[in-house]
């Protein structure tokens, strides 16, 4: 397909971080965008996205400079039949959730408390501040006796990262289902969401009742079948991040790491392309996709190595302490999907040889829509992955009416060095490791990074809903 931009060169590092701009493009298919997903310079926010509109065009998100707009824009006889639509700017958009100014949970004294144990239309006021997170993992230490874990390194800045595990007595071999949060800065409410779920399948726990999020109720007993399944929580994987993003405003996105560049966009690694899962994407890849980027100033920057960030050793040391995790969930925003594997290029379950550990198929992955490559799946892990994605977003929809769907993380454009498909290539990747299932999530789909309180509370309600069932059907399906 030929609907390139025309290539010039890639300007390099920006001293001063733009104003980011909400727009999308519309065009009669997703193949039409392919060129300017290629652009690593481009934000397209968690992923690339190209969604169906009902007048059977497609429409696909981006967060776009002045500066990027215009050059977009002078190459418009390029672009045939690709719209741009501008959307109101985040600094013209209704007030956004504020983000705490104190601390709630004093010091970790107070545990959290969360909407699902709450009479219905209870509300929480404010996002947790960085500080506040710390609290919050205390206070379920001591009112609850959840566990928390120090994890082995220091964040650039120097942040200790803690996780915690409950439900399952001490032995950590008895624990099948991890989440993690907070991963990209500026997708604000997500170690809310993790952590306020907690808060309230231990309260209910203690109080023999269940939990009621919306028009979805729950059993005690759906708890206690849930807390027994054993669950790890790692709510804030980038502590840098959401201290900066929490005090600019600026729509961050990565790490705060300065080894590759010391200024503006070029601080900082995208840690979700730093997983070890086809991470040096030009060798792995067709040059015609752009998984990640190599450039410092990208959002997506890659690192300097597999799993070279701290963030990205910790995610991956809980895989470690905790050998039968059988389920993986990564918190993200803000779209409105439950991806499941593959997100390197299109499944297929017939030809197993076609894998990503084979290096005949080098230089051959990402395009989707063709049969070059595709990524070998079995055929009964696809029908249980489906399965769990789809009784999530069956029961995130049912909470309030808000829209959700399922599909598979690759969806137009691939990924590579994500947290999902890391924790599903496991198992083929290194021997006697536990399979995982991995997910990634893309709460509140109002593509706004920063939720109004509204959205921010709907979002807790949908999401904490989402996990039980997402829980209950994995455990339906098998844990051990
Ligand atoms: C990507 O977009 C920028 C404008 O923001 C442009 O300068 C650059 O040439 C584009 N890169 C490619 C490879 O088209
Ligand atoms: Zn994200």
């Amino acid at each position: 397909m030929k609907y390139s931009l025309i290539a010039s060169l890639i300007l390099q590092s920006t001293l001063v971080l733009a104003e980011l701009l909400p727009v999308h493009f519309t065009a009669p298919s997703a193949a039409h965008f392919q060129a300017l997903v290629a652009n690593d310079t481009f934000d397209f926010g968690c992923r690339a996205v190209a969604h169906p509109l009902e007048d059977g065009r497609f429409k696909l998100r981006a967060f776009l400079t002045e500066e990027q707009i215009s050059h977009v824009q002078s190459e418009y006889d390029q672009l045939s039949d690709i719209k741009l639509v501008r959307e109101t700017p985040f600094s013209k958009r209704a007030a956004t959730a504020p983000i705490g100014t104190g601390d709630r949970f004093s010091g970790g004294t107070i545990a959290p408390s969360g909407l699902g144990t709450k009479a219905a239309g209870s509300t929480i006021a404010s996002i947790m501040n960085v500080n506040e997170i710390g609290s919050a993992l205390k206070g379920l230490n001591s009112v609850y006796g959840v566990n928390l874990i120090t994890l082995p390194y220091k964040t650039f800045n120097g942040a200790t990262q803690t996780a915690g595990y409950v439900g399952a007595g001490t032995d950590k071999s008895n624990y099948h289902l991890y989440f993690s949060a907070g991963v990209h800065a500026r997708e604000r409410g997500g170690p809310d969401n993790i952590i306020y779920w907690i808060s309230d399948l231990l309260a209910a726990q203690k109080a023999g009742s269940g939990l009621t999020y919306g028009k979805k109720t729950y059993t005690n007993a759906q708890v206690t079948t849930i807390l027994n399944a054993g669950i790890v929580f790692f709510p804030l994987v980038n502590p840098d991040g959401v201290t900066y993003d929490q005090s600019t405003g600026s729509n961050w996105r990565k790490n705060r790491n300065t080894k590759s560049g010391s200024s503006g966009a070029a601080v900082g690694v995208d840690i979700n392309r730093n997983f070890d899962f086809l991470w040096n994407f030009p060798k792995y890849f067709d040059s015609s996709t752009a998984p990640a980027s190599t450039s410092p100033s990208s959002e997506t920057f890659y690192g300097t190595a597999a799993a070279s960030e701290p963030e990205t050793k910790n995610h991956v040391s809980i895989y470690d302490s905790f050998p039968k995790i059988r389920w993986f969930m990564d918190i993200h925003s803000a779209v409105g999907d439950v991806l499941y594997s593959w997100g390197d290029d299109d499944d297929q379950s017939t030809t197993s040889t076609m894998n990503f550990l084979n290096s005949a198929y080098d230089g051959k992955r990402g395009p989707t829509g063709d049969s070059t490559y595709k990524e070998y799946i079995p055929a009964t892990d696809l029908t249980n992955i489906r399965s769990v994605a789809t009784a999530m977003v069956n029961s995130m929809k049912a909470v309030g009416g808000r829209s959700y769907s399922a599909q598979q993380a690759v969806g137009l454009y691939a990924t590579s060095g994500a947290s999902d498909d890391y924790s599903f290539s496991r198992y083929w990747a290194k021997s006697g490791v536990n399979k995982v299932y991995g997910y990634t999530l893309e709460f509140a789909p109002s593509g706004n990074f920063y939720p109004t309180a509204a959205e921010f509370n709907t979002n807790i309600l949908d999401t904490n809903a989402g996990f039980m069932d997402w829980a209950l059907q994995a455990i339906a399906i098998g844990v051990e």
